[in-house]
């Protein structure tokens, strides 16, 4: 076996290649550099090492891995040395992240919620991705980026007006125009204690994106906005009073590497704030997987797997609707900002990623494809319960 495992080495090593890098564990470390020649260790920090390596061999390090390490994969690849170093010093964060406990997950507003899932309204929804498609773009530097973001903003206020104890803000980033947009229902007991509720407001279309291309991202992501648009308009409808605060974020440039819930995140981490649930939704209204009979599917890498256990239960008792669990593979969507700074969250998707929507990041992302908003109001009625439960 080992000498086949070295020649395949040696197959790959002549190969042209461009340098990729890698977080492995650090008792690794030394013998990647013996085995593979292109191999350079950079860094470390936590028991786990950033080395350099010529993209032709990843192949054979999984392989090598597998063997030497009894480890399958046991490595992330990155695009950066930067991205590979944060990974590195962020991994205590992740660990907790991941594992810990930060709420105690238990289900009893029952009546309160079954009262206001009769207010959950699918018109409501497809109305709002109607209108967030029919800008041209909402790409993050185009000025139809600026004014959807704003556009979001006033509808909030608007559903918000009676409200006192609600304030919307437009969260401005220093290095692109379009900003992210964040609602705060004031809890009236722990208001220091917060449940995040997102998704990505920005769209892109073609290879190179561009500030020019039609990109009407209707289910990437217009249909997680609309969704929580109306979690919103009908926690409004109730005149519901929150003991925790929640707040409802639409994020600026999350196609172009998650920048605005990068920045949004970081600064929470850095104030030091309490966040004891993160939802995210980036897409509502495709029904994938449909024939394997399955409605919400989460993600289980980059959340947090009590919370993401907890929501299956939210979804047995008051949705009703069949669930799984796929995983990306990689940081997909804003929730894996808020995992990197430590936070707790879920990534509840509208498949599985193999029965992902091809039509995402084409002018072809339109509304039309789906039937009306009814796959993305079961995630409306989810999220609805989601914010109850955790706020109360
Ligand atoms: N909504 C997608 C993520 C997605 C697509 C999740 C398909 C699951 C299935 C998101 O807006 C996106 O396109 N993300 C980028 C990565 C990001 C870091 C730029 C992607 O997936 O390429
Ligand atoms: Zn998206």
């Amino acid at each position: 076996m080992k000498t086949i495992i070295a020649l395949s080495l040696l197959a790959a090593q002549v190969a042209y290649a461009k340098p990729v890098f890698v977080t492995i564990g650090q008792d690794a470390n030394k013998s990647m550099t013996k085995n593979f020649k292109s191999a350079k260790s950079l860094y470390s920090n936590h028991g786990v090492s950033v080395m350099e390596i010529d993209d032709s061999q990843i192949e054979s390090l999984s392989h090598y891995m597998h063997e030497e390490f009894h480890r399958c994969g046991g490595f992330m690849v990155h695009d950066s040395q930067a991205e590979a170093i944060e990974t590195v010093n962020n991994q205590v964060e992740r660990e907790t992240a991941s594992k810990g406990f930060f709420a105690d997950y238990q289900i009893n507003q029952n009546s309160l919620v079954e009262e206001m899932l009769k207010e959950v309204n699918e018109f409501e929804i497809r109305t709002m991705i109607s209108k967030l498609e029919s800008f041209h773009n909402r790409f993050y530097k185009a000025p139809t980026g600026v004014e959807s973001s704003n556009w979001i903003m006033s509808k909030w206020q608007e559903i918000s007006a009676a409200r006192s104890d609600v304030k919307v803000e437009s969260f401005k980033h220093a290095n692109w125009p379009q900003p992210s947009i964040i609602l705060t229902i004031e809890g009236s007991e722990l208001p220091n204690e917060i449940v995040v509720i997102g998704g990505h407001a920005d769209s892109i279309s073609g290879q190179f994106g561009g500030a020019s291309a039609r990109a009407p991202g209707a289910d990437d992501n217009a249909s997680g906005v609309a969704t929580f648009t109306e979690v919103l308009r009908v926690l409004m409808a109730s005149n519901f009073k929150p003991k925790r605060s929640i707040q409802f974020m639409a994020y600026a440039a999350e196609e172009v590497g998650l920048l605005g819930s990068k920045e949004i995140a970081q600064k929470y981490k850095r104030e030091g704030k309490t966040v004891i649930g993160v939802m995210q939704l980036d897409m509502t209204n495709f029904h994938g997987s449909a024939r394997k009979n399955l409605d919400i599917v989460m993600m289980n890498d980059f959340t947090n797997a009590a919370q993401n256990e907890f929501l299956g239960r939210i979804i047995d008792t008051y949705v009703k609707v069949p669930w799984g669990y796929s995983k990306c593979g990689y940081g997909c969507s804003d929730h894996a900002s808020w995992h990197g700074q430590g936070y707790p969250a879920s990534m509840p998707f509208e498949s599985t990623m193999e029965d992902i929507n091809k039509k995402i990041h084409t002018p072809n992302d339109l509304l039309s494809n789906s039937r009306e908003a009814i796959h993305a109001e079961k995630f409306a009625r989810m999220a609805v319960a989601f914010a109850v439960e955790m706020a109360n």
